[in-house]
Order: C-alpha cells, then sequence, then structure tokens
C-alpha cells in the first residue's frame, strides 16, 4: 500500500509541470536623469526583473535576500494557499537577511500581474517586479508584448517621505499635501526604472499588434495612460479578460493593470506610451519604434502640457468581464467605511487601524458582498489577497463591473463588489497607497475555523 502510494505520488509529480525560479532581493543603483540613486529589486540571477511562466505550471521560487534587512515578497493578485501569499506577519514570518525562502503554488491565472514587498515601507524603494502569466493562446492574440512597469521615484528615504506626512512641519522643500489630490512631491515617474529622458526603446515591425501589458507599481500614484496617435483595445485588467474595448486614454489606479492592444501602422513610426501622474503634469512611458524611425527620435518632455486632474472611476462602468461570476444570492453583506484622520495621518476601516482590528469573518463556500464607503479626503484603491472580485455596484447603481483584484474608491462614492468565499485563509483587504496602509488602513477576511499552520 505505501509503495503504491509513493509511486501513485511520483507519477503524479512528473505529470506536473515544474518551474523552479531563482529570485534575488537585493540593492542596486539606478540613473535617474543623472543623478544616481540606491533601490532594491527583485530579479533573476540573470538580471531579469521577476518572472514569467505559464498558466497551470507549479512553481517552485526560491526567494534569496540580499539586503541587509528583513523582506517579504507578496504576488499581487494571484489565486494561491493562504500560507504562500508572502504578507510578513499575516502569513508569514519576514526572510531575514542572507536567509532563503521558498514558496511553491500552481499557476491557476493567465494574465498580468506582479510581485512587491510586503514589509515596511520596500515597495517605495521599487522593491518591485512584473509577473506575466501566459498560456497558449496568447500568440493568437498579439505579434509582440512589451511590459510597462510603472513606479514613483523619490531621492528621500520612504521613512522621511512617512514622517513628512505624518507632521508636515517636518517638510523641508518638497510641497506635500499641500495638493488636494497628490500628497507625496515625487522627483520623477518611472517605466521600468527609466525616465523620459533616456526611455525603454521597443523595436516593433510595421503592422504588427502589440500587446502592453501596463502595471501601475507605484506606491502612491494614480496614472493616466496615453497611446498617443496609436489607437487600442483594452483587452484585460488586473490579470482577467474583459469585452474589448476602444480607446487611446486610460485610468490605472495604484495596483491595478491593464493590457491593451495597439497596432503599428503600416507607415511605421516612433510611438511614446505615456502615463501622466494624477494631479501632476510630470509623466513617463516608453517608445515603440519600427527601426526606420530610429534614426530620428525626437525627445520627449517629462513634463505634460497640462497637469493632469483628478481620478473619477468614469471607465469602470465601461469595463466588463469576459467572465462574470455566477449570479446567485449574497450570504453576507459587509459594509466597509474607508475614513482618514489627516491630522494624525490615520487611515481607518470601520473606524480601526491596523494592526488593531477585528478580522472580518466568512464562511467557505458564501458569496460576500462588501460596500466600500469613502467618507475620507482621499480616494483608497482597496485591494483583497488571495480572491478575484466583482465590481456589482458603484454609487449603489448595479452594474456588470470587471473582475478585479484592485479597485479605486473616489472621494465621497461607494463601490460594491462580490466574490466567492472559496479559498480558507487569513487574506489582507488594504488600501494599496503604501502611505495609507502603513498608516492603518488595512484588515483581514478571516475564514470561520481555518488555523493558521
Ligand atoms: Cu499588492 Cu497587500 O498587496
Ligand atoms: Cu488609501
Amino acid at each position: 500500500m505505501r509503495i503504491f502510494l509513493l509511486f501513485a505520488i511520483l507519477a503524479a509529480g512528473c505529470s506536473l509541470n515544474e518551474e523552479k525560479i531563482i529570485l534575488h532581493v537585493k540593492e542596486r543603483l539606478i540613473d535617474v536623469d543623472g543623478k544616481e540613486a540606491s533601490v532594491f529589486c527583485i530579479e533573476q540571477p540573470d538580471g531579469t526583473p521577476g518572472f514569467t511562466a505559464q498558466k497551470g505550471q507549479l512553481l517552485a521560487i526560491q526567494l534569496e535576500n540580499y539586503l541587509d534587512v528583513p523582506t517579504s515578497v507578496h504576488w499581487h493578485g494571484l489565486l494561491l494557499p493562504n500560507d504562500q501569499d508572502g504578507v510578513a506577519f499575516v502569513t508569514q514570518y519576514p526572510i531575514y537577511p542572507g536567509k532563503t525562502y521558498g514558496y511553491h503554488f500552481p499557476l491557476m491565472q493567465a494574465g498580468t500581474f506582479w510581485m512587491h514587498a510586503h514589509f515596511e515601507l520596500q515597495e517605495q524603494k521599487l522593491l518591485s517586479a512584473p509577473l506575466i502569466l501566459k498560456e497558449a493562446s496568447d500568440t493568437a492574440i498579439a505579434d509582440q508584448e512589451a511590459v510597462l512597469f510603472l513606479t514613483d521615484f523619490s531621492f528621500k528615504n520612504p521613512e522621511q517621505i512617512f514622517a513628512e506626512l505624518r507632521c508636515p512641519s517636518k517638510i523641508e522643500t518638497h510641497t506635500a499635501r499641500m495638493h488636494d489630490i497628490v500628497e507625496v512631491a515625487y522627483d520623477a515617474f518611472l517605466t521600468n526604472c527609466r525616465t523620459l529622458s533616456a526611455p525603454e526603446i521597443v523595436p516593433v515591425l510595421a503592422e504588427s499588434i502589440v500587446r502592453l501589458r501596463i502595471i501601475n507599481g507605484s506606491s502612491a500614484t494614480n496614472f493616466f495612460l496615453s497611446l498617443g496617435a496609436l489607437k487600442g483595445t483594452a483587452i484585460a485588467i488586473d490579470g482577467n479578460r474583459i469585452e474589448p474595448i476602444e480607446g487611446s486614454s486610460f485610468e490605472l489606479a495604484v495596483a491595478q493593470r491593464i493590457d491593451i492592444l495597439v497596432t503599428i501602422p503600416a507607415t511605421g513610426g516612433a510611438f511614446p506610451i505615456l502615463a501622466q501622474g494624477e494631479g501632476t503634469a510630470m509623466q513617463t512611458g516608453l517608445v515603440l519604434a519600427s527601426s526606420e524611425s530610429l534614426k530620428s527620435l525626437a525627445p520627449i518632455s517629462q513634463r505634460a502640457s497640462v497637469t493632469a486632474g483628478r481620478f473619477t472611476n468614469r471607465q469602470e462602468s465601461l469595463f466588463h468581464p469576459l467572465t462574470s461570476l455566477n449570479p446567485r444570492p449574497v450570504d453576507r453583506k459587509i459594509a466597509l467605511e474607508l475614513e482618514g484622520d489627516m491630522a494624525a495621518y490615520v487611515w481607518t476601516i470601520n473606524k480601526q487601524a491596523w494592526p488593531n482590528i477585528t478580522p472580518i469573518l466568512v464562511k467557505k463556500g458564501e458569496r460576500i458582498e462588501i460596500t466600500f464607503k469613502n467618507t475620507s479626503t482621499m480616494a483608497h484603491p482597496m485591494h483583497l489577497h488571495g480572491h478575484t472580485f466583482q465590481v456589482t455596484a458603484l454609487n449603489g447603481k448595479p452594474l456588470q463591473g470587471p473582475m478585479r483584484d484592485t479597485v479605486l474608491v473616489p472621494v465621497n462614492e461607494t463601490v460594491t463588489i462580490q466574490f466567492d468565499a472559496d479559498s480558507p485563509g487569513v487574506w489582507p483587504l488594504h488600501c494599496h497607497v503604501l502611505y495609507h496602509l502603513v498608516g492603518g488602513m488595512m484588515t483581514v477576511i478571516r475564514y470561520e475555523g481555518y488555523t493558521q499552520h
């Protein structure tokens, strides 16, 4: 019997397509407009940031911490066993300097995801990277792909930024919190770690279809995306396919992703793909360029001609998923009020600030509905770990919204989501603006009867 079991396990093991990935978390120097900056990164031994893998693979990640501080890395948007979720002090202990940590989980999804530190303020030091999950049918969708990993960058260390937010009198030169929309005055926005003074140039062929995988990996910046002269078709949101939607500008809140198809015209040319920060004139991006256009690339300004306004959620009602949640009655309704005390810089969910929270209890098998009501003065991109939810109402108005893992709740608005409680564990639910998160805006969904190992 034992021998039979052993064979069964071995046979199953062989049929699983296991993918081993080594990731180094380390410090590195980048050039920001001629000034050197020391940041963190997550890369493979050959220097590739993050990784690409296939849906259906069984992933074995070996994460090696070369920093002189502890860390932990979260796989944003992935459906995985709770103990692989990578959140320090929730599902694992931090990974200490010089230590290696193993993550093992099957890849259930295909789409555009990302990974980032879930420890202190490390995400602001660019401890983040793309996580791209492919499936066989992807090759029929586009001829080529380009990843745009957007971040917000400051030469200040994040502890200093947070201290200034908590105590505005400490602000030295910058104008943080002066503005209604922008809380942190960044020095630059980056795409794949570069500014527009030396942007990445992606070679493309005339008449080819390019799939842009755009990831908002910033700590506190919502981006307005512009495809310039190109027409685009959005095909996925947060890694989930949507009914295709045409446009040349889109909105991408913190932590969200969008996949857009663009067709390079027969005449070729150079096409900047730009992202402008909400409430600022600063922009970032990269250039898709056919070979003829390479010799005469025009410089692109890091400042747009007009300052961008505020996000609206206007596009949210336009997105419809290819596959919705199965219709069924809601078993449990949860109302969450998002509030902020700007003076103390404490952000709360139902008046509770992390870690002093009461977990939200759910039962396996239930359909859960959460309504976020934002009574604070800032918008909050709310993210739920380990589940994909559907946006089912905006300000009480029902809709078949997109399947997502992060939804923006604008000031004075309500957003309702539904999901199936199908993954027992303790799952963080938090605002993805890093300073709101560390300022308290996090809670957890806990499954009744779940015990952590
Ligand atoms: Cu991007 Cu707690 O997550
Ligand atoms: Cu927030």
